[in-house]
């Protein structure tokens, strides 16, 4: 699994784009505290992004009026977030109890093989990432992919391969 303790600065700074912006403004009025905005923020981020970088960090600790080591706290601590660019197609696998007793392992042998990289690494064409992942919260469905943030659940090494297929 990468170092999830490293950030990556990209040397450019990050704000919202619009949509994300009206979003935040939006959670802004729904959510008690400002900090409680700070797991959402990362969201958006990511949603935009694909990942979350140091200046995206800092952007939002700014817009929530926090300290930036409390979103690098939030970031690092809970694995949906990535911490550096994934590829077009980003697979997580959980690697938790059900879906480990479950064949999630065969799952990601199969990807092993299929897309050449294991857990952690990203394509060279940048096409697709792997990782595995803490549960995902469908234990009673196990085992769970997720494909760019979607469920896919009760999944084995055939319902993979057709989900691969998807990815042009
Ligand atoms: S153990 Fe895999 S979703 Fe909970």
């Amino acid at each position: 699994m990468s170092d999830r303790s490293k950030l990556i600065e990209t040397g450019t700074p990050f704000q919202f784009d619009p949509e994300r912006d009206a979003e935040f403004e939006r959670l802004v009025t729904r959510y008690p505290t400002r900090e409680s905005l700070i797991l959402p923020g990362l969201w958006l981020i990511q949603e935009q992004e694909g990942w979350v970088c140091a200046e995206a960090m800092a952007y939002l600790a700014d817009r929530i009026g926090t300290f930036a080591s409390k979103i690098y706290e939030a970031a690092t601590f809970y694995t949906m977030y990535n911490l550096h660019p994934m590829g077009e197609y980003h697979i997580c696998v959980c690697r938790t109890l059900s879906c480990y007793l479950l064949g999630k392992q065969q799952i990601v042998d199969y990807l092993k093989e299929e897309i050449g990289i294991a857990p952690g690494e990203i394509s060279s064409n940048g096409k697709f990432s792997l990782e595995e992942v803490e549960c995902l919260g469908h234990c009673g469905t196990a085992p769970v992919v997720q494909l760019n943030g979607e469920f896919h659940e009760d999944m084995d090494v055939e319902k993979m391969k057709a989900l691969l297929a998807t990815c042009k």
